[in-house]
């Protein structure tokens, strides 16, 4: 009855949020949540962006603030200055593969489409949110088994 292609999506591995400081971002989720920072910031220069994470229960925040003048997070705070969800991340089993069959089922696949190193030092692909109904979609390769 369905013509849908096999899901492609794996566990949710993060939601990225993007803030205009890290430090406040994580003092603020202390506060409220009595959440604790897993992994301390660190730079992710070819992301162009500062990064940390707070886990939780089944699933990671990802704080992510501007890192360089040329960062596009610079952008995201222009219109949202006080931060926000900036993009949802999924796990897949070959990120070359998720990224042929995003372009085959039409979708755009953000910058030159070669997967990029992300900040679980596993390859990452974004998709276009115009084609993702506004949500900016972050595709990575599922980690090593007991890493995620
Ligand atoms: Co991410």
């Amino acid at each position: 009855m369905s013509n849908l292609p096999p899901l492609l999506l794996g566990r949710l591995n993060h939601v990225g949020i993007a803030c205009v400081s890290i430090d406040d971002a994580v003092a603020m989720y202390g506060r409220l949540f009595g959440a604790t920072v897993s992994r301390a910031a660190f730079d992710l220069p070819a992301q162009g962006v500062r990064v940390a994470f707070i886990d939780v229960a089944n699933s990671q925040l990802e704080l992510i603030e501007p890192l360089g003048d040329d960062s596009p997070i610079h952008g995201f705070l222009k219109k949202n200055p006080n931060g926000g969800q900036h993009h949802v991340c999924f796990e897949v089993k070959d990120i070359i593969a998720a990224r042929d069959a995003m372009r085959a089922r039409g979708a755009t696949v953000l910058g030159t489409g070669e997967p990029r190193m992300g900040a679980h030092g596993v390859p990452v692909i974004f998709v276009h949110p115009r084609d993702t109904g506004g949500v900016l979609v972050e595709l990575m390769q599922e980690p090593p088994e007991g890493h995620h």
